[in-house]
C-alpha cells in the first residue's frame, strides 16, 4: 500500500476500546508540502512564462500537470497535490477572476448567488479534471494523489471582497447584514464543490483537502454555520455519492474545539497551523483522526539548526500517533529548494 494511504488506514483501524495497531514509536511519516509546487522552483517560473497567466497554467492539462509533477521529480514527495486554485469554483460560476501579477487575486465582488450559475462548472473545470485523469497515469506508483477546493467560507471572503482582504470584513459585514443572501451564496459555493470534488475522485484523487485558510475571522454561531456546516454539507453530499476517499480539514488558526470540529464536519484528517499546540491536539483529538503539519514555513526558509529542532520537536510530540508530516501554512516563494531536500532527509532519518 502506498505509504500515505497505509498511515490513513492505520487510523482508522484504531478503536477506543483500546483495540490498536502498534505503532513504531520512529515511524517514518508520510511527507507533503501546501504549495509544493511554485514559484520557489525554478523549474515552475520558466513553465509559468511560457503558460501566460496563472490561470492559463491552472486550465492546461499538460502544463498543470507538468507543475504538479515538478516537486515529486525532485523530492519524491509521497503525495502530489493536484495543481490549481480555490478560485476556479467562483470562475466556473460565472464571477470574473484574474491575478493581477505581483499582487494576486481580483474579482468582481458579488453581495449574493443571484448572478452565479451551476449549469457551467462541470463543463468549466473539465481541464482540472483531465489534469487529475493524467496524473493518475503518470505519478509513480507510489505517490497519492490529493484533489481539493477551498471551504466555502474562504472562498466566500474573496467572492464578497473582490480581492484577498486582512480581516474579511466585506464577508463578514454581508453575512451579518443579509444572512439570507449570504446563505444562498453559501449554498451555490457548497453544490458546485461536491460536483467538483465527485469529478476529482472519478478521474483518480485518492485524498481530498478542504482549505479553509480564514477560519480565524469566525467565531462562536457564525464559526458553526459558515466555517463548521458547509463543510459538514460537503463532506456528507460527498458520501450521500459513495465517495469513500479521505478528507482533510484544514481550519487554519481557528479558535474552535478541533475535537468539536472533527466530530462534526466529518473529516478524518486534521490540518494543523503553525501555531497549532501539538500536545494538545494530541491530547484532544481522538486517535483514529489523522493530525497533518505544522511546521512553520519560515523556519523552512531558515533551514540549519532551527529546521533540525523543529523537525525534531514535531516528531518526538506525534511519537505514537498517525501523522502526515506538512507546514503550518504553505511554503513561500523565498524558500531555498535546498531547504526542502533537507527537510525530507530529516524527516526520513527515522
Ligand atoms: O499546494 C499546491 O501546490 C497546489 C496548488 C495550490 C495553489 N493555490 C496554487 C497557487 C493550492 C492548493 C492553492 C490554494 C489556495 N489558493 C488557497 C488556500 C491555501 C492558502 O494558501 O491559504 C488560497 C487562499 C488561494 C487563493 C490564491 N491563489 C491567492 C491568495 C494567491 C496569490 C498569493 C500568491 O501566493 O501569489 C493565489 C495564486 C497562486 N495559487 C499561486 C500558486 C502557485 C501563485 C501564482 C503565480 O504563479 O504567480
Amino acid at each position: 500500500m502506498k505509504p500515505f494511504l497505509k498511515t490513513l488506514s492505520g487510523a482508522a483501524t484504531q478503536d477506543e476500546t483500546g483495540k490498536k495497531t502498534e505503532l513504531d514509536k520512529n515511524q517514518v511519516p508520510p511527507i507533503w508540502l501546501m504549495r509544493q509546487a511554485g514559484r520557489y522552483l525554478p523549474e515552475y517560473r520558466a513553465l509559468r512564462e511560457q503558460a501566460g497567466g496563472f490561470l492559463d497554467l491552472c486550465y492546461n492539462p499538460a502544463f498543470a500537470e507538468e507543475v504538479t509533477l515538478q516537486p515529486i521529480r525532485r523530492y519524491g514527495f509521497d503525495a502530489a497535490i493536484l495543481f490549481a486554485d480555490i478560485l476556479l469554483i467562483p470562475d466556473a460560476l460565472g464571477q470574473k477572476v484574474w491575478f493581477e501579477t505581483g499582487e494576486g487575486p481580483r474579482l468582481d465582488p458579488v453581495v449574493s448567488a443571484q448572478s452565479l450559475s451551476l449549469d457551467n462548472v462541470t463543463q468549466h473545470l473539465e481541464p482540472i479534471i483531465e489534469t487529475v485523469s493524467r496524473l493518475s497515469h503518470s505519478l509513480p506508483k507510489e505517490t497519492t494523489l490529493i484533489g481539493f477546493a477551498g471551504a466555502p467560507w474562504t472562498v466566500a471572503t474573496y467572492m464578497v471582497a473582490g480581492r484577498g482582504t486582512p480581516d474579511q470584513a466585506p464577508a463578514r459585514a454581508l453575512a451579518e447584514k443579509d444572512p439570507e443572501a449570504f446563505q444562498g451564496l453559501m449554498d451555490i459555493i457548497v453544490a458546485a464543490t461536491i460536483d467538483y470534488l465527485a469529478a476529482q475522485v472519478e478521474a483518480g484523487a485518492e485524498v481530498l483537502q478542504l482549505f479553509e485558510s480564514w477560519a480565524a475571522s469566525l467565531h462562536g454561531e457564525a464559526f458553526e454555520l459558515w466555517c463548521v456546516a458547509p463543510v459538514a454539507a460537503i463532506v456528507e453530499g460527498l458520501r450521500a455519492r459513495g465517495v469513500q476517499v479521505p478528507i482533510i480539514g484544514f481550519p487554519r488558526a481557528a479558535s474552535c474545539d478541533m475535537a468539536d470540529y472533527v466530530a462534526r464536519t466529518g473529516v478524518q484528517v486534521l490540518g494543523l497551523d503553525t501555531h497549532a499546540d501539538r500536545k494538545a491536539m494530541v491530547k484532544n483529538v481522538p486517535e483514529n483522526i489523522v493530525l497533518q503539519g505544522n511546521l512553520d514555513p519560515l523556519v523552512l526558509v531558515e533551514g540549519g539548526t532551527a529546521l533540525e529542532q523543529a523537525v525534531g520537536d514535531i516528531k518526538a510530540d506525534f511519537a505514537g500517533r498517525h501523522y502526515i508530516f506538512n507546514l503550518g501554512h504553505g511554503i513561500v516563494p523565498q524558500t531555498p529548494p535546498e531547504h526542502v531536500q533537507k527537510l525530507i532527509e530529516l524527516v526520513r532519518q527515522g
